[in-house]
């Protein structure tokens, strides 16, 4: 008689699956047995499976790669990663081996490109894309990386007045992009988003400030859509109407050469989780090329930013389950040994650091 819960796991999704395996009644993670693990180090216990950063990172670049193979796109493509999804150093440092570019959303991920930089672990024709609401720290932290001879930054104007702080006492050539302030999802409370520039108010402000601008040349086009690269109409939407403003752009502004689809691959966060990103990135990198092909305009590079695609798998919580709450007839609560809602510090790590001597 089946009458276990795993039983019950089974016959519900598709389990066992990639990343979850049963061996000798007990689970393993990653090919990773949990419970020797747990034995080790006690819970709650946070764990990173670095390899599967990479796996991640490959697999993104294999199927960006081959759709643009199947479809002769002209233009490269580019994995860079966000560096606020996680800033450990342990991530930094297992995502510059795949040689990926970087994002970056404030001044402090600046300091730690600095540190990487130093440490040789980050080489300075990367490139950077600097993303977020620019303040003063942040505007100088980019002027002094590109000081330092990192060709391929990016700053990313979020507004029309951030050219002019970065153009303040600076007088190398800066290389800038231009967020598209995309139209919310038709569900959500507003309607625009915060960040980014207004769709109609690009191409005459590019007229305007960097047309005739000996120091700056734009050389990309952001767009960020954050309920993520879905197969939704709203996400074609706003992708073709992007895609539609490069290419009028492209037409005055023959530096532009890059187009940045922003980061929102989906990770399993579920048992029964399904998403086909072949078929994403395949439809993404077609609708381009054609939008393009039609404007008579030449296919842009694509970026992407994906954050919790190439950290979000990586890593795991540990708790024990310590206690059971009866609240009514029907609803029995596990009670664990930490917060969902936090990242506690773990035990092993709390031993580490006030009782190790
Ligand atoms: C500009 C930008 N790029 C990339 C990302 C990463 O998004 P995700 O973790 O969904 O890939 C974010 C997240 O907020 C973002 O704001």
């Amino acid at each position: 008689m089946k009458n276990k819960y795993v039983d019950l796991i089974e016959q519900t999704f598709e389990f066992p699956n990639q990343e979850f395996t049963v061996n000798e009644n007990e689970l393993s993670w990653c090919g990773i047995p949990l419970m020797d693990i747990i034995k080790q180090y006690g819970t709650p216990l946070r764990i990173a499976y670095l390899p599967k950063i990479g796996e991640n990172i490959q697999k993104a670049r294999r199927m960006f790669n081959v759709a643009m193979a199947k479809v002769d796109y002209e233009g490269d493509y580019h994995y860079c990663y966000c560096t606020k999804s996680s800033h450990f150093s342990f991530v930094m440092e297992e995502v510059l081996k795949q040689g990926v570019h970087l994002e970056t959303s404030s001044a402090f991920d600046i300091n730690i490109m600095e540190t990487l930089f130093e440490q040789g672990l980050l080489k300075s024709e990367t490139f950077v894309l600097c993303n977020g609401f620019k303040r003063p720290m942040y505007v100088e932290n980019i002027q002094s990386l590109i000081n330092k001879g990192f060709n391929n930054v990016i700053p990313i104007l979020d507004n029309i007045f951030e050219l002019d702080l970065l153009m303040k006492d600076f007088d190398q050539k800066l290389k800038v992009g231009i967020r598209i302030a995309s139209e919310e999802e038709p569900k959500f409370d507003f309607y625009t988003s915060r960040l980014g520039v207004r769709y109609n108010d690009i191409i005459p402000y590019y007229e305007e400030k960097i047309a005739n601008n000996p120091q700056v040349e734009l050389k990309m086009l952001h767009f960020f859509i954050n309920t993520g690269v879905k197969d939704t109409l709203y996400y074609w939407n706003e992708l073709s109407k992007a895609v539609n403003l490069y290419c009028e752009l492209k037409k005055v502004c023959p530096t532009l050469d890059s187009l940045d689809i922003g980061g929102g691959f989906p990770i399993q966060t579920y048992l029964d989780f399904e998403y086909d990103y072949e078929y994403m990135a395949e439809e993404i990198v077609s609708q381009i090329k054609l939008i393009c092909n039609q404007n008579g305009v030449p296919e842009p590079h694509i970026f992407t930013e994906f954050g919790s695609y190439t950290v979000g798998e990586s890593g795991a919580m540990l708790y024990s389950i310590v206690n059971q709450k009866k609240q009514n007839d029907r609803e029995l609560w596990d009670m664990i040994d930490s917060s969902f809602m936090t990242t506690l510090p773990d035990t092993w790590a709390i031993n580490q650091r006030y009782w190790a001597g």
